[in-house]
């Protein structure tokens, strides 16, 4: 089940009279920014932790076969670490399309962990939200991310390549990198590749 955010999200006007806006990204924002940025600078916020619980119908999966993709649930000790980017006010309408499967915008406090703050957005699928699919364990996460793929690829390259540009920020995500383990060795039972950044590669003999 999904819904469309994107009128939501259209009638945010907090930043309105900003020339531009920090948006902090925890997922495939991260590794995929597909859209032009002022500024990028490694971040975090707290409260928030980074969880393998939102459907997605329309990039790592289908209505039929739902992939899993990240939100953020509500944590008071948690740190949850990312990318912001600095972008212009006119970026949002390519956001809003993107994260438009549940996710609403939400007012946050961005640390750049440099003694500078400031406040940014960040995209959120609540557990209201028609997709959300919710907590499971680690291993059912990846056995479902294992099997699904949608318009954006497969499930298990979106695990990787955020696992992958998690550890390139120094991060530790137990959840994000438990259901990293389970997924590569459910793919070397089945004899299955998954590259980031690289085609899904059935392993052949010899
Ligand atoms: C984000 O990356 O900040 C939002 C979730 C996603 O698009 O993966």
């Amino acid at each position: 089940m999904s819904i469309n955010t994107v009128a939501i999200n259209r009638q945010m006007s907090h930043f309105d009279s900003h020339a531009s806006v920090w948006l902090f990204g925890y997922g495939s924002i991260i590794f995929k920014a597909d859209f032009p940025y002022l500024e990028r600078r490694p971040a975090h916020i707290t409260g928030w932790a980074r969880r393998f619980w939102q459907g997605s119908h329309d990039h790592r999966g289908t209505a039929e076969a739902p992939g899993r993709v990240v939100t953020l649930v509500p944590q008071a000790d948690a740190v949850c670490a990312g990318m912001a980017y600095l972008i212009t006010p006119e970026v949002f309408a390519h956001l809003d399309h993107r994260e438009k499967n549940g996710y609403l915008r939400l007012v946050t406090q961005i640390d750049f962990g440099d003694g500078e703050k400031a406040e940014g957005l960040i995209y959120i699928a609540s557990e209201e939200n028609a997709a959300f699919a919710g907590p499971a364990s680690e291993l059912d996460i990846a056995r479902q991310i294992a099997r699904a793929a949608g318009p954006s690829g497969r499930n298990s390259e979106y695990l990787l390549m955020l696992a992958q540009a998690l550890r390139e920020l120094g991060t530790e995500d137990a959840h994000v990198f438990e259901i990293e383990k389970h997924l590569l060795q459910l793919e070397r039972e089945a004899g299955v590749v998954s590259l980031p950044g690289h085609q899904h590669l059935q392993k052949t003999q010899g």
